[in-house]
């Protein structure tokens, strides 16, 4: 339970009796009025559709200053994780609280790599689906059925249970996206091999094949282990608040993560960084630098429907610090594969500039978010782009775990069930139908 640390009093003017409520202080962020009792002492709602001013829970895992542009890990600066860490190390980060020591990460290394494998009879899930499906389409089914094939770790009571799942989601996220992607290209799957990092095994899952040997590119696999920190988790998010609210039900892990990732799906969250390379790739066939000008009118024509894919963000109201890790990332990639001048990279820069210097984006505090440039570096690596939003399911089901295992842990926590302000019919009689 969080310290009262100030009160808040809410009067009406319609009479009902004044409400003093606890004001709770978080270590740092603004402080929460803690409204349970508003209901049961007013018969009063409160009313906050998107969840603008709401609190849903407390967390020690993630913290965002929007203002500042600031992302913190269980306190540690995003720029510092990116640089100084792997993905394994920041997921170990996220799940227990703490950066492991060698020891403690070589353990957590070595259960990750032993559970790479996904049953052999998930492949016949893949062979449901059309070539051409959607990625996201296909890990939603998948993952899901993942909870049809580990009955021995669906008690979510029990820790063990939770850590066996958790580890079996972060170890076999990838081999899924990879078996995804293989199933679209008519290649066969390709095994894990233990003896590779995360990252490396997943490049040479997605870009080997029997034919020829494959060797990881150090460079590539750095790129792609800096992706999956940086979208490893975000606070409560729309997916993340979506796992949360499925695993309140009780609902088995592997459950709460396919709901996360169908969530995630959508062009307004992960789906974003799919619409923005291609919202690129449009203008860069339709006339690239020359119609910035007239792309950002359409933009800001609210009758247009254009938005500008990749801008924008419910909590930075400054440059997303992913943003900058990422389009240094995309930097260092380009250079390394001789595309200094890829064409869409410069594209983007120079789209970035003319709406940073526009007044409709400076007055609506919009700017470049995670999904901005992490198109261009995934497709210099040579991941598809409909597989965008597949790879930050992967990363991110390490932050939906965490999240998960949080809330199932805190006494707080009811089945999330909200209210409604109704707005329907009254009370009304049913006619017989030839009364109607
Ligand atoms: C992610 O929540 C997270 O943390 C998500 C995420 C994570 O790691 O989990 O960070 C990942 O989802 C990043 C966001 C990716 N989405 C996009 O890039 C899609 C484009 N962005 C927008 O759809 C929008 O900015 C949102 C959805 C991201 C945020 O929407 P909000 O907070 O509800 O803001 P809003 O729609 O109320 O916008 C405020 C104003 C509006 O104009 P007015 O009505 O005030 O005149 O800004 C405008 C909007 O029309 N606006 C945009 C815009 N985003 C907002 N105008 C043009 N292009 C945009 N991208």
């Amino acid at each position: 339970m969080s310290t009262i640390d100030n009160k808040a009093v809410l009067s009406f003017t319609d009479g009902t009796p004044s409400l003093e409520m606890p004001v709770y202080k978080g270590t740092i962020g603004p402080d929460v009025i803690d409204i349970r009792a508003l209901y049961n002492k007013t018969g009063k709602f409160t009313y906050d559709p998107g969840f603008l001013s709401t609190a849903a829970c407390n967390s020690t895992i993630t913290y965002i200053d929007g203002d500042k542009g600031e992302l913190l890990y269980r306190g540690y600066p995003i720029e510092q994780l990116a640089v100084n860490c792997d993905f394994l190390e920041v997921a170990h980060l996220l799940w227990n609280g703490e950066l492991p020591n060698q020891a403690q990460k070589n353990e957590f290394v070595n259960h990750v790599t032993r559970h790479t494998m996904v049953h052999e009879q998930m492949s016949r899930f893949f062979q449901g689906f059309r070539r051409d499906a959607h990625p996201m389409a296909v890990m939603v089914g998948t993952v899901g059925a993942l909870s049809a094939f580990y009955h021995d770790s669906l008690d979510i009571s029990d820790a063990h249970h939770r850590e066996v799942s958790a580890i079996r989601l972060i170890a076999k996220l990838p081999t899924l996206v990879a078996m995804t992607y293989k199933y679209t290209i008519g290649q066969p799957f390709v095994y894990p091999r233990n003896d590779l990092s995360y990252a490396g095994n997943f490049m040479h899952m997605m870009f080997s094949n029997p034919c020829e040997a494959y060797k990881v590119n150090d460079v590539l696999v750095r790129a792609m282990d800096r992706i999956f920190i940086l979208h490893a988790d975000h606070e409560q998010n729309a997916s993340t608040s979506t796992v949360r609210l499925s695993g309140s039900s009780g609902a088995n892990p592997f459950a709460c993560i396919a709901a996360g990732i169908a969530c995630l799906w959508g062009p307004a969250h992960g789906g974003a960084n799919e619409a923005c390379l291609n919202m690129l790739e449009e203008l860069q066939a339709n006339g690239g630098e020359a119609k910035l000008g007239e792309f950002i009118a359409k933009v800001k024509d609210k009758n247009s429907g254009v938005k500008l894919m990749g801008f924008g963000h419910r909590v930075y109201k400054n440059y997303d610090p992913r943003a900058k890790l990422m389009r240094e990332t995309c930097h260092e990639v380009l250079e390394v594969l001789g595309l200094q001048n890829d064409p869409l990279f410069k594209l983007a820069m120079a789209l970035e500039k003319v709406a940073l210097e526009d007044d409709y984006f400076v007055s609506r505090k919009l700017y470049p978010n995670v999904d901005y440039y992490s198109g261009i570096v995934q497709r210099a690596i040579g991941i598809p782009v409909p597989l965008f939003t597949a790879i930050f399911a992967l990363a991110r089901t390490v932050g939906w775990i965490a999240q998960w295992n949080e809330m199932i842990s805190d006494t707080e926590q009811k089945i999330g069930r909200p209210r409604q302000l109704y707005k329907g019919a009254a009370l009304r009689t049913v006619l017989p139908i030839g009364k109607r």
